[in-house]
């Protein structure tokens, strides 16, 4: 894919071309294209004068950056203890389910992807989901339902 190299430029000069800024400039980048493109990487990379393999590797390294496109909608399913023991893993499986996608997959319209996150910092309502801003707590898989009808119909879309 082809990359905007003025406003990755603009990104890079934020940082003042500083190398240690460069999972900041990863993560600004990512939010331009809600995802990692590796030509960015590659780009970014060049304009620090740093080997392309150190860049990919920080880039693999951390879950929040993603290279693959992600949807519209992130669906972040907690997994952490305490959303575990409350059903966290029966709530995946049902977005799994109705998406017909696993987890870090994108359904093919490009609404949805699948994401899970270790504690989101509110497990008295666990399980709960978090769907881009918006929280849901103490899901059910009718919540589930509800949530995928409410951002399919355009309601948050
Ligand atoms: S374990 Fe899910 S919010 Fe803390």
């Amino acid at each position: 894919m082809e990359v905007d190299t003025a406003k990755i430029d603009s990104i890079i000069e934020k940082y003042n071309r500083d190398r240690s800024y460069m999972l900041a400039m990863f993560q600004d980048v990512q939010r331009l294209y809600r995802y990692l493109p590796k030509e960015a990487i590659s780009y970014i990379c060049k304009q620090l004068d740093i080997p392309f393999s150190k860049g990919y590797e920080m880039a693999t390294f951390y879950k929040a950056l993603s290279l693959k496109p992600r949807g519209r909608h992130t669906i972040h399913v907690c997994l952490g203890t305490a959303c575990h023991l409350r059903g966290g893993p029966n709530i995946l499986e049902t977005f799994e389910r109705e998406l017909h996608i696993k987890t870090g997959e994108t359904t093919e319209d490009g609404r949805f992807s699948i994401e899970t996150v270790n504690c989101l910092g509110a497990c008295a309502l666990a399980p709960l989901v978090r769907v881009d801003e918006h929280d849901f707590g103490k899901t059910t898989q009718a919540v589930v339902k509800k949530i995928i009808n409410e951002f399919t119909d355009g309601v948050k879309s």
